[in-house]
């Protein structure tokens, strides 16, 4: 239980997914010669990215496969952001050479965040890999391929400035035909003192906002009924149809200094937002993440405007002491953070699902720092969350200036707490639900019972609820709530 502890990021299995566990790919038929297998860790931004790797490949002469026996090709596509999550795949690169002996033509690479993060020392030391790319080079992996073919090891981890893939068409690996997701940036330019993913994903760049709309247009065409818009920071989302203006000033600090903006499209996220909620009602939009120094009230009113906008807003806090965020370098302090909080519940109201992601156990956390962390809990009362123990990643800003001084024993303690706290809110927040009737989205049968369907509400609650022949997934359905957990809403029909 005590080393598991880490792994207990969040509280329903559904979403448990989302949070440094495994997707596998699916088995594509197409034809093509050869077959690749590839299985993503880490976040959401990962398993898209996957999709549009499987894309890229599949020009390159690769059809996907569900089975690591029947691969030539296996691409690992890595997390970095914890410890634990490099251990895993550690471990499981161990597994892969005993594969490899067996079959010693399988091709092995690493791609993603600890592939950039580690560069060559990953060939040097996992004697198994074969290739290594990092998140911006995709579009070179058939030509690494190749390189592996001729019998070297090949490494591209070059960062862009304006790499977005926009113009890739991802094959949906991860997906139960129902929901989506679409990358609309990359990068990130926060520079928190504790993360290593401006190192790993580089400088944020925004992807053209009609090619977002197109793919969503696609989508709904081939039968999806819900996107989740990715970046890891949407609020700083900014487009223009003149990026030389934007992407160096900034939408404000343009209009501030006088540049000549007349004829320039310039797109924020809420006018991202709207464009999407825009190709049907009955797409549902969903978007992650939100960062609380930059979400703006007009992204709330366009939620509020939209009924296929989901009313759910995932909202990291990190932690509920100010001097605390100021040494993540956040950019907001308790005070500012609560202020969005009340924006949301002034403008989406208290039905709105809220989630965030807390961190125990930061550089010189004192235990009454620590307790403003339960006690921001406790004035919010999230409806759910992932939730971490503080581990330092070598060459953060952190690292490089922060002592990590907090005990394991007083992290893991600290984070037992707050995950405990959670769970006694997940279930006052879900028992308020009990009664209520919701418009839910069948996304497929229940993992515990074929005679379930499972769905989720609009503020990203799990419902199961029996299964009837007249409706299948991709179908809307009202569902009367009688009973919860701190984990799921149980419903009839309606
Ligand atoms: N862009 C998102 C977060 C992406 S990383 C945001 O700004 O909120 C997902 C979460 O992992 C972070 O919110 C944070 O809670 C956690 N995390 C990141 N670095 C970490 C570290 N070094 N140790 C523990 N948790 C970390
Ligand atoms: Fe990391 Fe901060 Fe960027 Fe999130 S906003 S990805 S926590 S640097
Ligand atoms: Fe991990 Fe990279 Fe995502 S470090 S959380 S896979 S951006």
């Amino acid at each position: 239980m005590q080393t598991l502890i880490q792994d207990i990021d969040i509280l329903t299995p559904e979403a448990q997914a989302s949070c440094e566990t495994v997707k596998v790919s699916v088995e594509t038929s197409t034809g093509k010669a050869r077959k690749l297998y590839i299985e993503s860790y880490g976040c959401q931004m990962n398993f898209s990215d996957s999709e549009i790797v499987a894309s890229i490949m599949h020009e390159g002469g690769f059809d996907t496969t569900a089975s690591e026996e029947n691969a030539d090709l296996i691409f690992l596509n890595t997390c970095a952001i914890r410890d634990n999550a490099e251990q895993k795949i550690r471990h499981r690169l161990q597994h892969l050479n005993g594969l490899k002996k067996r079959k010693p033509s399988l091709m092995i690479g690493v791609l993603g965040c600890m592939a950039e993060r580690l560069k060559i020392k990953l060939i040097e030391e996992e004697k198994v890999v074969d290739l290594v790319a990092g998140p911006d080079a995709y579009r070179d992996l058939p030509n690494l391929v190749s390189e592996v073919d001729g019998g070297q090891k090949a490494m591209n981890v070059f960062l862009s400035r304006d790499e977005t893939y926009a113009d890739i068409a991802p094959v949906r690996l991860n997906s139960n035909g129902v929901s989506a997701f679409v990358s609309i940036m990359r990068g990130c330019d926060n520079m928190c003192s504790f993360c290593v993913v401006p190192f790993t994903r580089g400088r944020e760049r925004s992807r053209n906002p009609h090619s977002i709309v197109d793919e969503v247009k696609d989508l709904f065409a081939k039968g999806y009924r819900e996107v989740t818009l990715l970046g890891q920071n949407v609020d700083s989302y900014l487009w223009s149809s003149n990026p030389d203006v934007i992407s160096i000033l900034g939408e404000k600090k343009a209009v501030k200094q006088g540049a000549d903006l007349t004829g320039v499209e310039i797109i924020n996220f809420a006018n991202l937002l709207e464009m999407v909620a825009q190709v049907s009602p009955l797409v549902r939009v969903r978007y992650s993440t939100s960062h609380p120094k930059d979400m703006t009230d007009d992204v709330l009113h366009v939620m509020a405007k939209y009924d296929n906008i989901c009313k759910y807003i995932h909202l990291p806090a990190q932690s509920g002491n100010s001097r605390i965020l100021e040494l993540m370098n956040r950019g907001y302090t308790r005070e500012t953070y609560l202020d969005r909080i009340r924006a949301i519940r002034e403008i989406l109201g208290n039905d709105c699902g809220i989630s965030m992601d807390l961190i125990a156990g930061f550089c010189t956390e004192t235990d009454a720092e620590h307790q403003d962390t339960l006690s921001l809990m406790q004035e919010v009362k999230y409806d759910f969350g992932y939730m971490f123990y503080y581990s330092e990643r070598p060459n953060t800003p952190a690292e490089k200036r922060l002592k990590d001084d907090i005990s394991l024993e007083v992290k893991k303690k600290r984070l037992a707490e707050i995950i405990a706290l959670q769970m006694e809110h997940s279930l006052e927040r879900n028992r308020l639900d009990v009664g209520k009737t919701f418009k839910v989205l069948i996304e497929g049968t229940s993992k515990r019972s074929e005679d379930q369907h499972m769905g989720r509400n609009t503020a990203n609650k799990v419902v199961i609820f029996p299964r009837s022949d007249k409706h299948q997934k991709g179908d809307y359905v009202m569902v009367k709530v009688y009973d919860c957990s701190a984990a799921t809403l149980f419903g009839e029909l309606v």
